[in-house]
């Protein structure tokens, strides 16, 4: 029986930001890990070398480990046999009705349960409703695998995309589903380096806010609980940020700034500081779904939350407002010159699944305006989604994007828009507009600075912008331009 550190031999199945995340840092606490795909040029590109996402840590990590502790396959049948612990990190997408389409997670199983041929743990790492660990070991069994060889666990993973590698190592919690001892020790024993401590002391280990003698705690539930509490997580946070940009509305019609106000609501412990950003709305691969999902989940099981329908609207409406806001400064749209600082949904990621930023880029150009984009990395992506043309352009300079524009939008939070050379900024602008979606500047600091600067929840905004005088703040003086 495992409890302390040991390797153990994991396949990881599904190479996406958490497959592939986990798969790396299972690696790194020093077990040996098969990562499967069925996407044939995906593993090829990953054992090539090549990092499909932008993430910090993981190229280190990839390039640590590959070839060594870390290899990557197409073959589940052969993953499946070598591996002690099989983590299912396939997708969960939204299905037309809103709850999770699992049959990804159905057909994995299923190949899973062809191929046991001994004792093992399978582990849901995937978001998935409650009763899915329920429905893979029905599977497993229907498949003729007797009880004895298998267990069916759940260990949702909270990792945050751009900084996906540190939340896992350094995480807040590890939650532990499981409904025997067996699986459970076997679980515990994977996570040791983390939980003992020992991992934060290694030379070269991947900082962050843990250290050796403040672990990550482990809570062991059951596994109907720890799918719940990867759903009831991702609902609360989005809920937390409907909340706040709700109370941004109620500031920017009142002439409060939402900035003061959510400081001071998130000093009480009780609540906290963090998810208190007010702004165009949340998006990316997992708010947007998990709540339609959880929502879903909690009507099969005869339970109108409510709450998350009002989550998801005051979400939805949130980028209608910005996009209002967008018009009140500039009137009309067709040939409009737009500057667009951030595509993805959040900034330090490529990723651009449910961003609001492509949301309000697309309304733009189908309004006959002429966009011109920035982000660090998620241009390529967007690329795929809205290719470029006469109405969209792509830069790879961040100032090159508000060239002679008529406006400039900040619709993520890259670091590197909060620190623009207001200056030279301004001189680049056709007209000095900056509308910032993102809360990123102090509007008082933009005014003194020659911009008209419209935010979210911040006070003057309750009167609607007089698009005439927008147009007429002075030009710098050394503005050479006809
Ligand atoms: C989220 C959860 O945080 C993570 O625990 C889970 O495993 C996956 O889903 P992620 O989607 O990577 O992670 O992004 P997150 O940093 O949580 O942000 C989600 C969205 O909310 C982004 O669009 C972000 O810009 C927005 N957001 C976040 C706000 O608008 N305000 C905030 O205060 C925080």
């Amino acid at each position: 029986m495992k409890t302390q550190a040991q390797t153990v031999s994991i396949a990881v199945v599904g190479s996406g930001y958490v497959g592939l995340v986990a798969a790396a840092c299972f690696a790194e606490i020093g077990h040996r890990v098969i990562c499967v795909d069925n996407d044939e040029s995906k593993v090829r590109m990953l054992q090539a070398g090549g990092v499909p996402i932008h993430e910090e840590h993981l190229p280190e990590l990839l390039s640590r480990h590959r070839g060594d502790r870390l290899e990557f396959t197409t073959d589940l049948r052969a993953a499946t046999q070598a591996a002690e612990a099989i983590f299912i990190a396939v997708g969960t997408p939204q299905s037309q009705t809103g709850s999770a389409d699992l049959s990804y997670v159905d057909a994995v199983a299923s190949e899973i349960a062809r191929s046991i041929d001994s004792y093992k743990v399978i582990v849901e790492k995937s978001t998935v409703p409650v009763y899915t660990n329920e429905w893979i070991r029905r599977v497993i069994e229907r498949n003729g695998v007797s009880k004895e060889l298998f267990d069916v666990t759940s260990n949702p993973e909270f990792l945050r995309e751009g900084t996906a590698v540190v939340d896992f190592l350094h995480a807040d919690r590890i939650v532990l589903g499981t409904a025997t001892e067996r699986a459970g020790n076997l679980l515990k024993s994977i996570y040791h380096p983390l939980t003992c401590g020992d991992y934060y002391n290694v030379p070269g280990s991947v900082p962050g806010p843990r250290e050796s003698n403040d672990p990550p705690p482990i809570l062991l539930t059951s596994t109907k609980a720890a799918e719940i509490i990867k759903h009831a997580s991702n609902a609360f946070l989005a809920t937390k940020i409907s909340f706040i940009n709700a109370v941004a509305n109620v500031c920017e019609a009142a002439g409060a700034d939402i900035e003061e106000v959510a400081r001071g609501i998130g000093m009480d412990s009780r609540i906290g500081p963090k998810f208190l950003r007010a702004g165009v709305g949340y998006g990316g691969s997992c708010f947007p779904k998990d709540v339609a999902a959880f929502r879903n989940v909690a009507e099969q099981v005869g339970v109108d939350f409510g709450l998350l329908r009002e989550v998801e609207k005051i979400n939805d409406e949130q980028k209608q407002r910005f996009f209002q806001k967008i018009r009140s400064a500039l009137w009309t749209f067709r040939a409009k010159k737009i500057g667009v600082l951030g595509l993805a949904f959040k900034g330090g990621t490529d990723d651009v699944r449910e961003s609001p930023a492509l949301d309000i880029v697309k309304r733009l150009v189908a309004e006959g305006c002429i966009v011109t984009a920035y982000d660090p990395a998620a241009a390529d992506r967007c690329k795929e989604l809205i290719p470029p043309g006469p109405c969209m352009r792509y830069v790879d300079e961040l100032y090159a994007a508000a060239q002679d524009a008529d406006a400039l939008l900040i619709l993520n939070d890259w670091e590197e828009f909060a620190e623009l050379d207001l200056s030279k900024l301004h001189y680049t602008l056709r007209y000095p507009i900056v509308i910032d979606g993102r809360n990123l500047y102090d509007p008082e600091t933009m005014t003194k600075n020659g911009f008209t600067y419209l935010s979210v929840g911040r006070p003057g905004l309750s009167q609607p912008i007089d698009p005439v005088a927008a147009f007429f703040v002075p030009r710098r003086r050394d503005d050479t331009r006809a």
